[in-house]
């Protein structure tokens, strides 16, 4: 199994950016946990963060010849405006289960427009680094018998 990790803007920020909100681990924490449990469960994992939109649509686009399991994709902001991330998941047509540290639906009413709910297999929100260990289980779960 292989898997994608996703990360959009801000989220290199982690530990430092509204730690109320977000939590204290780094992006450097959150991928070393995503790493051992990916390893625990024999996935190859690969990790992408940008804050610019257009280098996640070309990483997507990347993606599809690279004979990925599936994604673990947090769209950041981009998850309540960006029909062109949007379009290019659908593009690809590689599974993906979203994921959000902060419990959107809790948050401000512009956070409840979300473009990549009704495609993602299935979405983690409010568990903060979990959400993506959790991730990796869920696509496992999904997956794991049906990839080499
Ligand atoms: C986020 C939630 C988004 O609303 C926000 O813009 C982010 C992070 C989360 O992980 O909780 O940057 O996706």
């Amino acid at each position: 199994m292989k898997v994608l990790v996703i990360n959009g803007p801000n989220i290199n920020l982690l530990g430092t950016r509204e730690p109320s909100v977000y939590g204290n681990t780094t992006l450097g924490d959150l991928h070393d946990m995503v790493q051992q449990e990916a390893r625990r469960l024999g996935i190859e994992v690969i990790f992408f963060q940008s804050n610019h939109e257009g280098e996640i649509i070309e990483r997507i686009h990347a993606a599809a010849s690279e004979r990925l399991t599936g994604m673990i994709v947090n769209p950041a902001a981009f998850t309540h405006t960006s029909v062109a991330i949007r379009d290019a998941l659908l593009s690809v047509g590689i599974p993906f289960i979203e994921i959000h540290l902060s419990p959107i639906a809790a948050r401000e009413s512009f956070r409840q427009v979300n473009l990549f709910s009704d495609i993602a297999c299935g979405t983690i929100t409010g568990l903060g680094p979990l959400g993506y260990v959790l991730g990796l289980h869920a696509l496992k779960g999904l997956y794991g018998n049906t990839s080499e």
